[in-house]
């Protein structure tokens, strides 16, 4: 397999629970690669595998083309940080830092200059004579980051680094992060349990549930064109809708009858061989779906249906609205609409280009969990019940 770092097959049980099974995927050198996913799909048990801390019932960890699986951690050119920053609370941020150099017993000339070189990096200078405890979350994390980087590792790990700090500093220590990443350029595996993280800061993104990896990808590519209804669930909002092919229109799209919405038949983008009669599950981003109070123009790959307003909620930067299709809620975000709350119409019109909606090669029920709300109510209407 390619690339600079290479998981091959890894399996990994726990007593008898899998938490990972058959994970392959390989990481180009120098790149920012994500591991995303909920709690407990994994995430740290392969970055553990991968620092030699925990080692896997089958499979091997390739690093620049030699088989480090069964290299002690010390052994292997690898350094992790972690969320919990695991600085020395008695020790100097100057004395943290130079714990890897000593331990190593590089000269104290060099270990000095090392020092003052990661703290310049980090904007610490003037704080090397501080212990952890006089720091913020932000500063300390960074220390983490000097203190795993002097080390010279030729991977560096990151488990949700800035999970412990809050919003504002978590997206500045982000663009942080990305900076010193174009300065060092080293390799970087980046876990993390937030979306958008993964997607402002990495190349590649492995989206993992379950001990599996769902998806794998750059951030648009997996945004745009997820493959499974987990995937699509879990990165941004979506819609999901549940239908049968009627027909297939040419190679790339089909009609697709929507199950809880009447006998509407939509046009659907689809690169599968599909044939009609085919069950299919189709997402929908709120932000693809155009509104609007008067009837949009028609065109060949345009979808269009009719919907009355559920609910509305200003959010500021966009809003959302709610909008009822038979027995289907439909999400629909937009920004600059809120000359459409002036109207106050109790019917809107929806609109979607036939590429904007997905049809999932994998659906799960449970993934419509993941959503808001449950777009779709679970009760059958009753018998000789009319939709509207
Ligand atoms: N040392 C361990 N012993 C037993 N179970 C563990 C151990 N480490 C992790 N697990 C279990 O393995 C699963 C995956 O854990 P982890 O890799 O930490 O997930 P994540 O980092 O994605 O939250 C969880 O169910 C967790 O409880
Ligand atoms: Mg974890």
């Amino acid at each position: 397999m390619a690339g600079f770092l290479s998981f091959e097959n890894i399996s990994k049980k726990f007593g008898r629970q899998t938490v990972l099974s058959d994970v392959s995927f390989s990481v180009e050198k120098g790149k920012i690669f994500s591991l995303l996913g909920p709690s407990g799909c994994g995430k740290t048990t392969l970055l553990r595998i991968c620092a030699g801390l925990e080692s896997p019932d089958s499979g091997r960890v390739i690093l620049d083309g030699k088989d480090i699986t069964d290299l002690v951690p010390n052994d292997r050119p690898v350094n992790t940080v972690f969320q919990n920053y695991a600085l020395f609370p008695h020790m100097t941020i100057w004395e943290n830092i130079a714990f890897g150099p000593r331990v190593d017993k590089r000269p104290k000339q060099e270990i000095a200059s090392e020092v003052e070189k990661y703290l310049e990096m980090i904007q610490m200078t003037s704080h090397a004579y501080k212990k952890p405890a006089q720091l913020s979350g932000g500063m300390r994390q960074r220390v983490a980051l000097a203190r795993a980087l002097i080390n010279h590792p030729q991977v560096l790990l990151l488990d949700e680094p800035l999970a412990a700090l809050d919003l504002k500093l978590r997206q500045r220590m982000l663009v942080e992060l990305d900076e010193l990443h174009d300065k060092i350029g080293i390799t970087f595996v980046y876990v993390t349990h937030d979306q958008s993280e993964a997607m402002s800061i990495s190349d590649d993104v492995a989206v993992m549930n379950r001990g599996i990896i769902e998806q794998m990808g750059p951030p648009a590519e997996i945004y745009e064109a997820p493959k499974s209804s987990f995937v699509a669930a879990f990165i941004g909002d979506t819609n999901f809708f549940d239908g049968t092919v009627t027909e297939i229109t040419d190679n790339d799209y089909s009609r697709v009858q929507l199950e809880n919405m009447g006998n509407q038949q939509m046009l659907i983008f689809n690169d599968r061989r599909l044939n009609a009669g085919d069950g299919v599950h189709v997402s929908i981003r709120p932000e693809k779906i155009d509104i609007s109070a008067e009837p949009p123009a028609t065109d060949r790959k345009k979808n269009i249906l009719k919907g009355h307003v559920e609910d509305i909620i200003y959010m500021g930067n966009s809003t959302k609205f709610w909008i009822r299709v038979g027995r289907q809620l439909i999400s629909v975000q937009k920004q600059h609409s809120a000359f459409l709350l002036d109207q106050k119409p109790i019917r809107f019109w929806l609109a979607w280009h036939a590429d904007n909606g997905y049809i999932l090669d994998n659906y799960q029920d449970a993934d419509r969990s993941l959503l808001p709300i449950n777009v779709t109510e679970p009760q059958k209407p009753e018998k000789g019940h009319k939709q509207k």
